[in-house]
């Protein structure tokens, strides 16, 4: 049975609290049609057409309506929101892998189940980083804005003169699933060396090299690519401070956490010239943008499309109900964090 109600209908969903219904699931944005079919057979569930937003009242009424909170990254699930009292919801099945509008602690104070779901997004959020460190040193986004505006004269040789990839040193701060398969393709695609600062070893090593502190990783690279998780540690890891440390040369890409980046920090340093260009999918506060960067020079703005393919997008879906699926069957979920 499924209820396509809007976020502000939460209230009204469809529990009757009799002990034979089917589990309740809220899904607080719109999901790929496969996904939502296959949670409407197996739940009762609440839809959101409209795909507006839950604000954090609509988050703490659905808290206390369904066993199960399908929820994303707009999700501001708080101490405040979490802790709301009468809560009914015991999983909190997040649709992607980050998890920082989550307070992990709050969550685990509530009792409440948490899941994610990693691994199927890898590759296509590692082609959209390389489409960002392409479009950025090539100059791809300045050139089509030009030649929409109609300010495209014809080639010549000096037109828009771009750095080439190959040869270059790209340095990775976080070395996981996502920067891995970066440091693959920059290698083995594009010929670069790489070279990482992440907590341990990894197994990615025949492919990049370690080193051993930020100061070293920010001032040998020509791109500096980010892929870390969004943490009190990770907090503008980039500041005026770490971004005076690249070279001028070089490019900062970031398709982690918006956090990772002091934005007001970067329009600077791109306005200056302290810094070659950045490519950006992630951003502070999100969906706004930093005014700055809108007009910053030698930049590449996209809005948070890291994993948006059908397919990976899909396969995030499917994990999720997979979680959902062994919780309600009283089994270990596959991806559980807290
Ligand atoms: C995630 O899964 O955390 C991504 O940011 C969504 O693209």
């Amino acid at each position: 049975m499924t209820k396509n109600l809007g976020p502000h209908n939460v209230s009204a969903a469809s529990y009757t609290g009799d002990a034979s219904a089917r589990p309740t699931v809220i899904v607080t944005r719109r999901l790929p049609p496969a996904v939502e079919e296959r949670l409407s057979q197996r739940y009762t569930v609440t839809l959101n057409p409209s795909d507006r937003q839950y604000e954090a009242a609509e988050l703490r009424a659905a808290l206390c309506t369904a066993d199960v909170l399908l929820c994303t990254l707009t999700d501001r699930l708080t101490r405040d929101v979490l802790l709301v009292p009468n809560r009914r919801t015991r999983l909190l099945a997040n649709f992607g892998v980050g998890y920082d509008h989550i307070d992990l602690a709050a969550a685990r104070e509530a009792g409440l189940i948490v899941t994610n779901t990693p691994g199927v997004l890898t590759e296509d959020t590692a082609d959209l980083t390389l489409l960002l460190m392409l479009s950025v040193a090539r100059r791809a986004s300045e050139g089509e804005q030009e030649l929409r505006a109609g300010a495209w004269t014809g080639w010549r040789p000096t037109h828009l003169l771009g750095r080439s990839v190959h040869g270059a040193t790209l340095g990775i701060i976080g070395f996981g699933r996502i920067g891995q398969a970066v440091a693959r393709r920059a290698a083995l695609g594009f010929g670069m060396t790489v070279q990482y600062l992440a907590r341990k070893q990894s197994p990615g090593d025949e492919i990049a090299a370690p080193v051993r502190d930020l100061g070293t990783l920010l001032s040998t690279s020509d791109f500096v690519s980010l892929h870390c998780p969004a943490t009190p540690d990770t907090h503008h890891v980039i500041r005026d401070e770490t971004l005076r440390q690249m070279k001028p040369t070089a490019y900062l890409i970031n398709t982690a956490r918006g956090p990772v980046v002091d934005s007001a920090a970067l329009a600077r340093a791109l306005g200056d010239g302290t810094i070659a260009g950045a490519g950006l999918d992630v951003y502070e506060g999100e969906p706004r943008v930093h005014r700055d960067l809108l007009s910053a020079p030698h930049v590449t703005l996209l809005p948070h499309l890291g994993s948006a393919t059908i397919a990976a997008r899909t396969a995030m879906g499917m994990i999720a109900a997979d979680n959902i699926d062994a919780f309600v069957g009283g089994r270990q979920p596959p991806h559980q964090l807290a």
